[in-house]
């Protein structure tokens, strides 16, 4: 890939100069889903799937980008000194909102750059291609302006640039997950306060596997809208139950209490979405103790749990990824199977046995076809490192 890429730099921009290339990964998540905005705990990895840049610092304040899967763009150019939000949601648009926000936090970059990027990782299918070149150019800035700026830094500015530069109120879990990722490891991340463990993987026996239902949400429209919807109903319940306990998100809650508790939130519709945020949280929590004690089938279970809770409570998967998840809990070797990350189409994440990947990748993808008449993709997937320079 990135050789690709290097090929393709020295062609467009020329060959002399310090030339530098970085990775930064898409995220599949385990379990703890629509728990990032709500103060609650998310458990995903990063990728060893993402977006490869190819770079090199100007002398001036212009950003010359180009992006090998939209050859017909052409290169990109604005200066560092003319980004204005917008929503249309483009690719370098996350990117241009990136160098927004940490000019706003009053970070100086000096020095714009030219860049050539490919990808590894499809877009639209909640893996977090966005957070993925939101922290590829995180990782590009900081490392040629030598910014004072951590990788949990990158991961905020990244969440920044796709609420108020992109217009998608998404909590942090995707760009933390893209800038902090640990080779076969798990984020246990507590987004109330940002503090987090990394949990080894250790699956000797199993396989976690990522299905694309090919099912693509767009992440300007409808999808977006929904999500946004989603946050807003979360808030109307938490606001709700405010009135009568002292809290400041629905992270804090334990089941028993919002159980007891439920009723004051007015609208049907927000308490089912509180009891997803609810009972994902403690869900999660348990389900990383689960797998420190080596208990994966009570893992699997809790992710069995997850996507029922999200289809039903959380409204947030589709006929095509529940067929994916269904069909799967049907075939042998499979210890869990859920919805992974935004919702409204994408992926489906399960743990598999490894004796029986090639059955569940073939006879899944058969019956999804005969189904759907849709061609599923399969990604079997190892946890990789965070965003950074690779060369
Ligand atoms: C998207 C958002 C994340 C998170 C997930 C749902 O991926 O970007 O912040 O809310 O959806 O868990």
């Amino acid at each position: 890939m990135i050789d690709k890429a290097l090929e393709c730099f020295k062609d467009m921009f020329g060959s002399d100069g310090d030339i530098r290339c970085y990775f930064a990964p898409g995220r599949v998540n385990l379990i703890g889903e629509h728990t990032d905005y709500n103060g609650g705990h998310v458990f995903p990895c990063a990728l060893t799937m993402g977006n490869y840049g190819v770079a090199r610092k100007r002398d001036d304040r212009m950003l010359r980008w180009y992006n090998m899967t939209y050859p017909h763009e052409g290169v990109q150019e604005k200066s560092l000194d003319e980004l204005v939000p917008n929503d249309n949601g483009l690719w370098y648009d996350y990117q241009h909102g990136v160098l927004w926000a940490m000019q706003k936090a009053g970070i100086e970059i000096p020095f714009g750059y030219d860049m050539v990027m490919i990808a590894d990782l499809p877009a639209g299918s909640g893996l977090s291609a966005s957070a993925s070149i939101e922290e590829l150019a995180a990782v590009i800035v900081r490392d040629l302006n030598e910014l004072p700026i951590s990788m949990v830094d990158c991961a905020r500015f990244g969440q920044i640039s796709e609420n108020d530069y992109n217009g998608s109120n998404t909590g942090i879990m995707d760009q933390f997950a893209s800038a902090m990722g640990k080779k076969d490891h798990a984020i246990f991340l507590d987004t109330a306060d940002l503090s987090y463990e990394y949990v080894p993987l250790n699956l000797k026996d199993e396989k976690i596997i990522v299905t694309n239902s090919r099912v693509k949400h767009n992440l300007t429209e409808n999808s977006y809208n929904s999500y946004n919807t989603r946050r807003k109903e979360s808030e109307e319940a938490l606001a709700d139950l405010r009135k009568i306990l002292d809290i400041d998100s629905l992270g804090e809650l334990d089941e028993e209490t919002f159980d007891s508790n439920c009723m004051s939130i007015q609208s049907e519709v927000c308490r089912k979405r509180a009891r997803h945020a609810v009972y994902e949280n403690r869900r999660t929590i348990r389900a990383v103790t689960a797998l420190q004690n080596g208990d994966l089938e009570a893992f699997g279970k809790l992710m069995i749990d997850s996507h029922v809770s999200l289809r039903d409570d959380y409204a947030v998967s589709c006929e095509e990824v529940d067929i994916l998840v269904d069909e799967a809990l049907k075939l042998p070797g499979v210890i869990g199977s859920r919805i992974t990350g935004g919702g409204f189409g994408g992926c489906t994440v399960s743990i598999v046995k490894n004796e029986s990947v090639d059955r569940f990748t073939g006879d899944l993808g058969r019956i999804y076809r005969e189904r759907t008449g849709i061609e599923a993709e399969f990604y079997i997937t190892d946890a990789g490192d965070g965003a950074g320079r690779i060369r």
